[in-house]
């Protein structure tokens, strides 16, 4: 059974020491339930997917103690600053543009270059992130899929010891997970409804754009919605060797990986074309790693990356599933 314990300054200040060392902890928020990590850690943001049993990585809420906290990780414009003077602490995520140099980890937005922040009200939520001193990323505290937990005990029933410790913080007074708006570009757009309304919406920025699941009453699956992050150098799937003029994104043991034309691809590759989600093949370390790897890859010139097979079980199917949008997105707009 997962623990669940009632929230006390000790219980408190003992998930914080959780968090800290890379464990994930369940938190009350007057949304729903969130299954928390460390947002600067990349392992312990993988965790998250992991116990939730994602088969993609879709970007997660950052939740930040005020908008000071906020302001160090995004950049917030005029909007964005009326909209958390009128509705935060509350269920209202915006979506902005990751700061550059933010401690966030990739993996939270899913290499995009926006964050979705979030300043949640429930009292607990609030102390937690306050302890820990840093943002917390949380999705809703369920198996994927499923919904949304507004009590300990569904967490408990949906995610069992995954949840890792359960702060009991009473029913989730909104019951709804929060609106979200995305403000990275020009026009508003509204991305989820929740409890801050279109209308309250509407009346502070004008108009609005909705761009949400229920629109035209055709049900899309959210990561429809979502833009994905794709390398601007196409990527070669499944390889087995290195061509010349190609950088290598590796998993695993590099002992027979050769280059095309002969030799070894550790040797040949030149300095900084050549990175490892995980040299001892540890899925979680790679999800840790991936977005931020692709990034570093995209940069270093090479003509193409190739990428190391990646077994498709557990986290290996959000890897494999992120890999074949960015290598599909490319053949889609061949001028990139
Ligand atoms: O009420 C809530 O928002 C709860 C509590 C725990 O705070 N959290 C929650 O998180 O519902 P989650 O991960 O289940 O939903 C986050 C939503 C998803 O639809 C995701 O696609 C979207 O926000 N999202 C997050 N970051 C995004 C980004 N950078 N760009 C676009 N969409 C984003
Ligand atoms: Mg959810």
């Amino acid at each position: 059974m997962s623990l669940i314990v009632q929230a006390t300054p000790e219980a408190i200040a003992q998930a914080a020491e959780r968090l800290r060392a890379g464990a994930l902890v369940t938190l009350p928020t007057e949304t729903v339930y969130g299954l928390g990590a460390d947002a600067t850690n990349d392992r312990a943001v993988a965790a998250i997917f992991e116990a939730k049993g994602r088969p993609t990585f879709n970007p997660v809420i950052v939740h930040v103690a005020n908008r000071a906290q906020a302001e160090e990780i995004v950049e917030f414009d005029i909007r964005a600053r009326l909209l958390a003077e009128l509705f935060w602490p509350g269920p209202l995520t915006m979506i902005l543009p990751r700061k550059p140099g933010s401690a966030v980890s990739l993996l939270c937005s899913a290499g995009l270059p926006t964050i979705a922040v979030r300043c949640p009200s429930h009292p607990v939520a609030r102390q937690l992130i306050a302890a820990l001193g840093r943002p917390i990323a949380a999705p809703s505290a369920n198996a994927s899929g499923l919904l949304s937990p507004t009590t300990p005990q569904h967490v408990a029933q949906s995610l069992g010891e995954k949840a890792g410790m359960i702060l009991a913080g009473g029913k989730a007074a909104v019951g709804l997970e929060s609106t979200v708006i995305d403000l990275s570009g020009d026009v508003a757009v509204l991305l989820r409804p929740g409890g801050v309304t279109l209308d309250e919406l509407e009346m502070h920025l004008g108009e609005v754009r909705v761009e949400t699941e229920a629109v035209d009453d055709k049900p899309k699956s959210p990561g429809q919605l979502l833009k994905h992050y794709a390398p601007r150098t196409p990527l070669r799937l499944h390889a087995v060797d290195v061509a010349v003029g190609e950088a290598l994104l590796a998993f695993g043991s590099l002992k027979f990986m050769g280059m095309q034309g002969g030799g070894f691809a550790k040797q040949k590759l030149p300095d900084g074309w050549l990175l490892n989600l995980s040299e001892t093949g540890d899925l979680n370390e790679a999800a840790a790693n991936v977005f931020a790897m692709l990034h570093t890859l995209d940069g270093c010139g090479a003509k193409t990356i190739a990428v190391m097979n990646i077994p498709d079980t557990g986290l290996g199917l959000a890897i494999n599933d992120r890999l074949k949008r960015a290598a599909g997105a490319q053949e889609a707009s061949p001028q990139k």
